[in-house]
């Protein structure tokens, strides 16, 4: 299969080197924790993998595997994955051989969820930066001690070396969405008076002991998930803030990657509804991109190649993620070649994908080709009937669609 950038012309196309890994395109589909950590039965690898295939296949550059999480402890939902659980590991490896196989990049983001999910879902207490509870959570988790820290630094490198030995090509750091490692970067969240607290160098403290340990593991390429804003409000982590907490980390990072939003005050940014914009991030991806002088990625409401490539033209990013767009339609890049964008099955923002809030195990999303033969039947509450596709129906005016498909049974 020729590569896109021979072919097209286009920049989004061009292919990408990040550390030593060379992405066929900046294109990706960005961090999802999918979930899929319940299907404990092996046999459901191949389904697992067949998702994963539609994007190798649609010449998607960059592939995530989000939210894996470092310890049992650090998982953000009864059905994330762990790279501790051979099992999950050994799905972990099959996925990276399928994306190998399209020549696409696999990248295994790690994270340990902090405060935001609760001792009732994972079985075990929570912890976080400080012993403040999060308000969608409504628990208080403990003080992270030093053991705790010195703990969870040496699960990262133990996860990250998993990884490679799974296949993974890049290793991403979850420092993002309020998180734990978010929950140390932010001076409202972290109200420690030790040395992993206090001052922008006290807080970032945990994040470069972690990719230090990260970096040894021989990732070809570690980058990083960052908010760009916490809630726009004074006392977090906002862009200047940023800037100077990461900029001793340039020299051991290979990327870092922009978001934003955290689960209190602004949870409706980690996945933002339309209404907010499309590219909504792409100013403070360029601010960032220039003060750091690192690789940027973007996310947030980018949904069309056109849009990607403006994103990645105007010089806001280097790689653009989609995660919605390519749910909903894992062809929408070989749509685009084939001069068939009228045909891309666009989100229809009912957020089906929004799994977890709706008591779901796992991802889904009733456009996805995959998820709904493969994964319909275990989905509660999903349509099992197949949506249009097709130029008609995207014309269709918004809120017609809207009923048409993502309607509860
Ligand atoms: C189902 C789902 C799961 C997600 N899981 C993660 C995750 O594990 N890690 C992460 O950094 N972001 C996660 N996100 C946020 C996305 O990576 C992305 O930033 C967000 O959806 C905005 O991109 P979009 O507008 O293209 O959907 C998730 C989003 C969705 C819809
Ligand atoms: S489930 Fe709904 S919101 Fe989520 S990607 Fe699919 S169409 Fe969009």
């Amino acid at each position: 299969m020729p590569e896109l950038g021979t072919c097209c012309g286009q920049e989004a196309f061009s292919s990408l080197a990040l550390g030593s890994v060379m992405l066929r395109n900046r294109i990706g589909f960005g961090p999802v924790n999918p979930g899929f950590g319940s299907l404990l039965d092996p046999r459901r690898a191949g389904d697992i993998c067949e998702f994963y295939r539609q994007y190798a296949m649609a010449r998607v550059g960059l592939i995530y595997l989000g939210g894996v999480a470092v310890s049992p402890e650090g998982r953000a939902n009864v059905h994330s994955l762990t790279m501790h659980d051979p099992i999950h590991r050994r799905v972990i490896e099959q996925i990276a051989e399928t994306v190998a196989a399209g020549g696409s990049t696999l990248a295994v983001q790690l994270m340990h969820a902090g405060r935001q999910t609760s001792s009732s879902e994972i079985g075990c207490p929570i912890l976080a930066a400080s012993a403040e509870a999060c308000h969608v959570i409504g628990e208080v988790p403990a003080e992270a001690t030093r053991a705790d820290i010195r703990r969870i630094v040496t699960r990262f490198g133990e996860a990250a070396r998993l990884a490679v030995k799974a296949g993974a090509a890049a290793i991403e750091i979850h420092a993002a969405h309020g998180y734990l490692v978010s929950g140390f970067l932010s001076q409202r969240l972290n109200r420690r008076s030790d040395c992993y607290g206090g001052s922008v160098h006290g807080r970032f403290r945990i994040l470069r002991e972690i990719v230090s340990e990260v970096r040894n593991a021989g990732a070809e390429c570690v980058g990083i998930r960052v908010n760009v804003s916490e809630s726009g409000r004074p006392g977090g982590t906002e862009l200047p803030e940023l800037l100077e907490g990461l900029l001793p980390l340039v020299a051991s990072l290979d990327y870092t990657s922009v978001t934003a939003g955290i689960y209190t005050r602004s949870q409706d940014w980690i996945i933002p509804a339309r209404k907010l914009g499309r590219a909504l991030w792409r100013h403070q991806a360029a601010a960032l991109r220039h003060g750091l002088g690192l690789p940027i990625m973007v996310a947030g409401n980018i949904d069309s190649v056109e849009l990607a490539n403006q994103v990645v033209q105007e010089e806001s990013a280097d790689l653009v993620l989609m995660v919605r767009a390519l749910l909903a339609d894992p062809n929408l890049i070989t749509k685009w070649v084939d001069g068939r964008s009228d045909c891309v099955q666009p989100c229809t923002e009912l957020f089906y994908c929004k799994y977890h809030s709706r008591g779901a195990p796992h991802v889904y999303c009733p456009h996805n080709p995959v998820l709904r033969k493969r994964f319909g039947a275990d989905y509660h509450g999903a349509p099992r009937q197949a949506t249009a596709d097709s130029g008609a129906y995207r014309r269709m005016p918004y809120a017609a669609r809207k009923s048409r498909t993502c309607e509860e049974p």
